[in-house]
């Protein structure tokens, strides 16, 4: 090669100089571009799950080594933990619990990210025992395509047009319950749980199942008695008795569905076993045993507790009770005027406002469920905190409705606050998003019917309450609320 035509004149390098630095700048834009690329668009596209950069967890305590802040947890009110909780660390704050890490938020929007947006994140999680229990092919452990077709089923038995012809049925249980109260002290609770389980009944086997009600009440009392007792399956046992009776409690419904199957007629039932039994969706005897199972649980623990709560704040609230009376009063009144038939019907329960409202103020301040319990499936960010895979996740119902942010005054029973719609995401007894309860209707509807008996015909005093909560698990008034209830005299009645 000729050594002259190596060498390069100046214009010449500045031109290969100004190359290089085009081309370096080139491959620095291109691996720039790759890196946004790569670390933006998972991002946005799901948004909500662990991004690669490291996460903090959120803030908290996580107490002593095993038992973490369990004690703190029971010792004390429940709520009064939760509460401080908050106030140190704000709406979304890390503990341990039970055994298990937990995260806990207390924000609308967190309860709504968990519950309803992010939903597919974070499964439904019990312990193994009480899942044995219930059923594990119960509603309330399932994902996916088996939970969407149960919740299908559900829900096409309690719907409103479905229900609305069961309010006779539902009325002769509430006068049924009523009747024997007349003078007695009772046990508020305990009767309220007598009326729920008979209504989830009717509601779940039609009225052609009730000569099997003495045994399935049996069976399902000893259930209940263990539930909450250590998981040892040893004779002599509480678990070991619970875990008989649900073995019984199955055969029943075998037996009812079979009864139920040769009896071959074409008339649709209404309900819940005629819509688990439809030929085409048609579920094996032992799914049917376990949902049966699960809804009677879910529906009567539940609808007693807020029950005997309404019972309560109607006690210590004479003018809202006054003007429920007169509520109940007026339909009595319109269907005596009107010569209408003698039973409520759906369309009187739809003249009930005041009383709703009733309802709704009982529920937000009691909370009879604080919280629910899910469980991380994989590694979630939330609110640029790490909620890793395996913990639990607590919506903590009570505090959202307990924050002044979201009721104003909110320790004040005042039913006239639900004239207005509350803010989205912040009135949550039923829960939210796929495993909300589908037995809502009902419970409204069989509160209401029996709160139309109970204020037109008796009257209860307060006096002698010790006032307190007990857990178990639901928040409830001391003792279950002891009271002593008697029917109004005639003059009353006519005073009115
Ligand atoms: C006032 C009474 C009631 C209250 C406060 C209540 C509350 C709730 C709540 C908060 C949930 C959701 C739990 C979660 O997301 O983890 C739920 C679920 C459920 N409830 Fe209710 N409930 C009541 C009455 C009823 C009744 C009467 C029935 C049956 C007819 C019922 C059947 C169910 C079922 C089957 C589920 C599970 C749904 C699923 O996992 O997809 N509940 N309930």
């Amino acid at each position: 090669m000729d050594p002259a035509s190596a060498a390069m004149n100046p214009s010449s390098a500045a031109m290969i100089t100004s190359t290089l630095l085009v081309m370096l700048s080139l491959i620095f834009c291109f691996f720039l571009f790759l890196y946004l690329l790569c670390s933006l668009l998972p991002r946005a596209f799901a948004a909500g799950r662990a991004a690669p950069r490291k996460l903090s967890l959120p803030p908290g305590s996580m107490g002593w080594p095993y038992v973490g802040e369990t004690f703190q947890l029971y010792s004390n009110n429940p709520d009064t933990f939760f509460a401080l909780k908050q106030k140190r660390y704000g709406p979304i704050f890390k503990t341990h619990i039970l055994g298990c890490p937990c995260v806990m938020v207390s924000s609308p929007e967190a309860a709504r990210f968990v519950l309803v947006t992010r939903a597919h994140l974070f499964k439904p999680t019990f312990p193994a025992s009480k899942e044995r229990m219930l059923g594990r092919q119960a509603v309330f452990f399932q994902q996916g395509d088996y939970h969407a077709r149960l919740r299908r089923l559900i829900l096409r038995a309690f719907l409103p047009e479905a229900i609305r012809r069961s309010v006779a049925r539902i009325e002769a249980v509430a006068l049924r319950t009523l009747q024997s109260w007349d003078g007695r002290l009772v046990n508020t609770f305990q009767e309220m749980k007598t009326y729920a389980f008979n209504v989830a009944i009717v509601s779940i086997f039609g009225k052609d199942e009730l000569s099997y009600l003495e045994e399935l009440k049996q069976c399902y009392y000893t259930l209940e008695k263990g539930y909450n007792s250590m998981p040892i399956n040893l004779p002599g046992t509480l678990f070991f008795s619970a875990m008989k009776a649900r073995k019984q409690l199955a055969h029943i419904v075998a037996k009812i569905v079979s009864s139920r199957r040769k009896q071959r007629t074409n008339e649709a039932n209404n309900d819940l076993l005629g819509s688990f039994m439809e030929a085409q969706e048609a579920l094996s005897d032992d799914q049917i045993a376990d949902n049966m199972i699960g809804v009677i649980f879910a529906a009567r623990d539940t609808t007693a507790s807020v029950l005997t709560w309404i019972v309560k704040y109607l006690g210590d609230n004479p003018s809202i009770l006054q003007a429920v009376t007169e509520e109940q009063e007026e339909v009595m009144k319109k269907k005596e005027a009107g010569n209408e038939e003698k039973s409520l019907t759906w369309a009187d329960t739809k003249r009930m406002p005041l009383t709703l409202r009733v309802i709704q103020e009982t529920m937000r301040v009691a909370s009879i469920l604080s919280f629910t319990f899910r469980e991380a499936v994989e590694d979630v960010e939330y609110e640029g905190y790490l909620i890793p895979k395996g913990w639990k996740v607590l919506p903590l119902f009570r505090n959202i409705h307990h924050s002044p942010e979201n009721f104003s005054d909110p320790e004040k029973f005042d039913p006239s606050r639900f004239e207005a719609s509350p803010k989205p995401n912040t009135f949550l007894p039923f829960g939210n998003g796929t495993h909300a309860c589908p037995g809502n209707e009902l419970a409204k509807l069989e509160m209401l019917v029996l709160l139309h008996h109970l204020t037109t015909k008796y009257r209860w005093s307060m006096s002698g309450y010790e006032s307190g909560i007990q857990f178990g698990p639901f928040a409830l008034p001391l003792n279950g609320l002891p009271l002593r209830f008697s029917l109004k005299s005639p003059v009353e009645d006519r005073a009115a």
